[in-house]
């Protein structure tokens, strides 16, 4: 089939709840009915990464990206564009500063400063057909190394390329990898940790829907490499989609003889089975993950030994994150010197992060490693919803910290993120704003993290819970100047005792939040104030003289507390009202005040 053009749209999680399906199956429809069915291809991809403003459809060979498409478009886009050859021009993106309507996606902000490694085929081709991913230099890296290279050939391109860990430790791959080689053993294992449990990431789930045979391809050459026979990939039941096509990618991987017994006629025998985990933190941490695939409790142990000497059922298991494996056939291709010249000298590569928060544009981005915050923050993602003032940003999820205004210059590295009081984590990002409470922000990571600890060991497992309570007090106005010196003892204490790097880790949002806001911490403390206006038990809301008695507040109040006669002013009855806002954010009037 010779096709003129071919519709991109994307079907990752969030564009499909937005029914892109529907938009591809409109379209193909369409297309039939006019005899087009062989001109156009229509594909489902994976993510464009442009999350905020999808669903996406791309246009090729034109490269025509159109944005918040719906179902009902459909017909304009065949009409207009696929047949007049016309840009439909309020499905184009409008730049938010010079208002210019940009007909093409590199020319947008968002992907300027965008270089897609790990996310190199997410919005380019059909993750269910292998056919594609051949097309796109698929499983060649495979082919290249089990035909010509040895495993310790495979294992210094790996070192070359200087990539470290990004499931959060940032432990470099290929000394990895050569442990799992050293060690011999009649089994040895490959693990692919999908967990992905941060709040707000989702860099990892949208690689697997988006490119699931780049994993596939990943693990197979990992396997080569280690002398492993065997791969599992661990992901939680919560990712259908990417379960779905990773299951396929295996599938087809299989019938091609890509994966199984002598695999392209070599001696090299491989296989992949899926492991599911029911959705726990702390399953992500690689021994408890490990655990959970034998059919124990998810608990962690101690290291050493690493999984590497001694993993699943006792052999040594090489386990890797999602995206450290979307990267390395693309290494093999183009060498580790290729890969070491991109990024930092001690963090190479690119990464890539789920940005989300009070950000304009929320979407999944990757850049070179040693971009500053602040390209990533105001020029890829827009600058801060409404006109806001940037408070912070959250790095490395529940491990990780606050950075502030005066960290925005800092350039993204593992060791730059970590000297600042962060870390680089796996890659989530959350942006807040000035009404970001950063006292109500800690509590919501530590809440997080007592609900996710496993409970084995004493400091997570108390520690964390007393470190919650301290905060709900001060978030309460109750809480006292010891209460804060408390909260500093007892967070370092949990870091030095804890068993494994969620309890490590878990303190790390107050601390950061007590060394770079202390005064907010003070003010709950001292004066009995939210700053932010976000903490329910410190705010009230008051009707001044500026009320025109429109009655808008009283309509929205979802507990019927403001009374007034229309035209006159109203009154809020504190006793009944619960501070949710909704009058503050619906008087066009400034006659409520939030003290
Ligand atoms: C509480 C906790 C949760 C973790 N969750 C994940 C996860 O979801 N995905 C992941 O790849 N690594 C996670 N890790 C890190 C893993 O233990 C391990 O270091 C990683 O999978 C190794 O892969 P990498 O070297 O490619 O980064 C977690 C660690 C901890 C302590």
């Amino acid at each position: 089939m010779s096709y003129k053009k071919h519709v991109l749209i994307c079907g990752g999680t969030g564009c499909l709840s937005s029914k892109s399906a529907q938009i591809s199956e409109n379209i193909k429809g369409i297309l039939k009915e006019k005899g087009m069915e062989d001109e156009v291809q229509v594909v489902l991809t994976g993510c464009f990464g442009f999350c905020e403003k999808g669903p996406i459809v791309k246009i090729m060979p034109e490269n025509t990206f159109y944005v918040e498409v719906r179902p009902e478009h459909a017909a304009r886009i065949v009409e207009e564009d696929l047949i007049k050859g016309e840009k439909i021009e309020t499905l184009l993106y409008r730049d938010p500063v010079t208002k210019e309507r940009i007909a093409e996606g590199e020319n947008m902000e968002f992907y300027k400063k965008q270089q897609r490694i790990a996310l190199r085929n997410c919005g380019l081709i059909d993750p269910e057909n292998i056919e594609e991913y051949f097309g796109n230099r698929g499983y060649q890296a495979l082919g290249k190394i089990i035909t010509k290279q040895a495993p310790q050939d495979v294992i210094n391109e790996v070192k070359l390329a200087g990539i470290r860990g990004r499931g959060g430790g940032g432990f470099p791959t290929g000394l990895k990898w050569q442990f799992a080689l050293n060690n011999e053993a009649d089994q040895k294992y490959v693990v692919c940790n999908a967990d992905e449990g941060d709040p707000g990431a989702f860099m990892d789930r949208a690689i697997l829907e988006g490119d699931p045979h780049s994993i596939v391809e990943a693990m197979a050459i990992c396997g080569y490499a280690t002398k492993a026979s065997k791969g599992l990939v661990y992901i939680r039941a919560e990712y259908p989609l990417a379960i779905k096509r990773l299951k396929k990618a295996i599938n087809d991987a299989k019938e091609y003889g890509l994966l199984g017994e002598n695999i392209l006629g070599t001696d090299f025998s491989f296989d992949i089975d899926i492991k599911y985990g029911a959705g726990a933190f702390v399953c992500g941490e690689e021994t408890a993950l490990i655990h959970s695939m034998e059919g124990e409790r998810g608990e962690p142990t101690s290291k050493p030994p690493f999984p590497a000497e001694a993993g699943y059922w006792g052999k040594p298991t090489n386990v890797n994150n999602v995206e450290t494996f979307a990267n390395i056939p693309e290494i093999i291709l183009n060498g580790g010197e290729w890969f070491k010249g991109i990024g930092t000298e001690k963090s190479s590569g690119t990464k890539v992060f789920a940005l989300a928060g009070k950000i304009n544009n929320v979407g999944l981005v990757e850049v070179p490693m040693g971009t500053k915050l602040r390209e990533v923050i105001y020029e890829i993602g827009g600058g801060i919803k409404d006109g806001k003032k940037f408070k912070a940003v959250q790095t490395g999820g529940p491990s990780g910290g606050c950075l502030t205004e005066d960290d925005l210059d800092t350039p993204i590295d593992f060791d730059t993120l970590t000297s600042k009081g962060s870390m680089m984590g796996s890659g989530g990002m959350i942006v807040m704003d000035e009404d970001d409470c950063m006292v109500a922000v800690s509590k919501f990571y530590l809440d997080f993290t007592v609900e996710e600890s496993c409970g084995k060991c004493t400091p997570c497992r108390i520690g964390n819970t007393r470190l919650y309570e301290i905060l709900d007090k001060i978030t309460k106005g109750k809480g006292t100047m010891e209460d804060l010196d408390l909260l500093r003892e007892l967070s370092e204490t949990i870091k030095d005792t804890s068993l494994c790097g969620l309890g490590q880790t878990s303190p790390n949002p107050v601390l950061s939040t007590l060394n770079k806001f202390w005064d907010e911490y003070v003010a709950h403390v001292t004066d009995k104030k939210c700053p932010a206006g976000a903490c329910s038990d410190l705010i009230q809301y008051k009707i001044n003289d500026k009320c025109i008695g429109c009655t808008a507040c009283a309509r929205v109040c979802p507990v019927s507390c403001i009374s007034g006669k229309v035209k006159e002013k109203h009154i809020i009855d504190q006793e009944k009202c619960i501070k949710c806002g909704a009058c503050y954010t619906t008087c066009k009037f400034n006659a409520i005040e939030r003290g």
